[in-house]
């Protein structure tokens, strides 16, 4: 069967500014923690050996031109624009990202440009990150400061990528710094990052620029066991606690109430101002990214919670692995490809079928050089996870949902938070002895889908 898009899909790959492009003055909180506990990081390997697009940027965007791309996005690292968070602008920043702007644009890959990509600037944690509002106003600075730079060029913004993730990360599971495990801190710097991105929209709107904005979110689908009532209502409470604490937010403009009324009922709601609904409210977006990696499985608790252990997500529901599950071995998650479907489905149905696109799909793979023939590798594998997603992805289309777009997790093999170079997600291979990028069999097959705006499969 033929798989055809609509015109002007926006084929393209995501990275992000830390993850590639290397040295840089301003630290970041994963600067930070890797001098401090290298330990926590794949092989020893921080966030300075990244894929120097920093050096390479304009070969690269020639790859990108290679791979047919018509589409990109990258983020602004704050920390390498306002090196101290607040204060002055970096020159060299500004040279720098106008270069890599303009050279996108000039290829015909329409930029897309996301301001925040977990990478908070160190001396923006020191006053206590997004737990204080002074650093959501910081943000809504920087944000201004980046329309106004860039913003005659690049006509789509991503206010923050998967703001659930420093979140889990920093405040619930340890994976992110601080290595806080508080539950109510966490709930503080969600919805403190809720408030920035509403302070973003709300200058956006106000300077009149010529683009739209958005937000990309992580979605996880949440699928309960069973029917059973109790699995049914552990799975909804996943659902608001990691989908709607944000997609509510941008989409409708206010929380839902039983998430409200949830968290109220266990003390653990952030402080609130009276005026904080109004801003919400203001941050309606123009396009949703949707990042698809995995679905999530929940069946209710079968144990009694330990009422001395933290407060959490999961003393309303346990995970459910699914027997027949297919699973990514590296990185330990579910490959459904149906999700990407109930995700769009989703956003027709009770959203009102906003603009959006796929802004994240992929899968990292580890030891890849095992898979090289003739000097490049045939990540068969890579090829059949795309075209999956992207038959269903067709019939959500089909069926009239409002997706613009696919982009893939990722371009080149990039340095990823605390798993390094461990899984490798690239189009293009990276050596990183020589930093030499080959392009791999999914690259050139994504090359063919993007110029013909069209694939077959049986
Ligand atoms: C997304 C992020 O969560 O998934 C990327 O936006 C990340 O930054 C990607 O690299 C893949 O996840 P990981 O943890 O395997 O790198």
């Amino acid at each position: 069967m033929k798989y055809a898009f609509p015109d002007n899909f926006w084929w393209g790959s995501a990275s992000s500014a830390l993850q590639t492009e290397g040295a840089r003055e301003g630290e970041t909180t994963w600067d930070y923690w890797f001098a401090r506990e290298p330990n926590r990081f794949h092989n020893g390997v921080g966030p300075q050996q990244t894929s120097t697009f920093y050096q390479h940027w304009k070969t690269d965007i020639q790859l990108l031109k290679q791979l047919n791309h018509n589409s990109f996005r990258t983020s602004i690292s704050w920390a390498r624009l306002i090196p101290d968070g607040i204060g002055e602008v970096n020159p060299e920043a500004v040279d720098f990202y106008n270069q890599v702007i303009d050279e996108l644009n000039e290829q015909g890959i329409t930029p897309f440009i996301t301001l925040f990509h977990f990478d908070m600037p160190m001396a923006m944690q020191e006053i206590g990150g997004w737990e204080n509002r002074d650093v959501v106003d910081a943000y809504a600075r920087y944000a201004q400061i980046c329309f106004e730079l860039f913003g005659d060029r690049v006509l789509h913004w991503f206010t923050f990528n998967e703001p659930i993730v420093p979140v889990e990360g920093g405040y619930l599971y340890d994976f992110h710094y601080p290595n806080v495990v508080d539950f109510r801190r966490a709930a503080t710097v969600a919805y403190h990052t809720v408030l920035a991105h509403a302070k973003a929209v709300q200058a956006y709107r106000a300077g009149h620029y010529a683009g739209e904005i958005g937000i990309v979110l992580n979605l996880t689908p949440s699928y309960p066991r069973s029917q059973n009532p109790a699995d049914v209502k552990a799975a909804h409470i996943a659902d608001l606690m990691f989908n709607r604490s944000f997609l509510d937010p941008v989409l409708r403009g206010e929380y839902p109430a039983d998430l409200v009324a949830l968290l109220k009922s266990y003390d653990q709601l952030p402080a609130c101002k009276p005026e904080d609904g109004f801003l919400i409210a203001e941050g309606k977006i123009d396009l949703l990214g949707v990042n698809y990696y995995q679905p999530r499985r929940v069946k209710c608790r079968d144990s009694a919670v330990n009422p001395q252990a933290p407060f959490m997500p999961e003393w309303f529901f346990d995970s459910y692995e699914m027997p027949g599950r297919k699973m990514n071995p590296y990185r330990g998650w579910e490959i459904y490809e149906p999700g990407i479907y109930d995700i769009l489905v989703n956003l027709r149905d009770n959203y009102g079928n906003p603009r959006c696109f796929i802004s994240e799909n992929g899968m990292g793979v580890e030891n890849e050089q095992r898979f090289i023939e003739n000097g490049q590798i045939n990540d068969q594998y890579r090829i059949e996870f795309i075209s999956e997603h992207l038959a269903w992805l067709h019939k959500g289309i089909s069926e009239g949902c409002n997706c613009l777009g696919y982009h893939m997790w990722t371009f080149i093999d990039n340095w990823s938070w605390c798993n390094a170079y461990k899984n490798r997600y690239g189009f293009i291979q990276l050596d990183l002895e020589t930093q030499k990028r080959t392009i791999k069999k999914s690259g050139e097959w994504f090359a063919a889908t993007a110029l013909n705006n069209s694939f077959d499969k049986e």
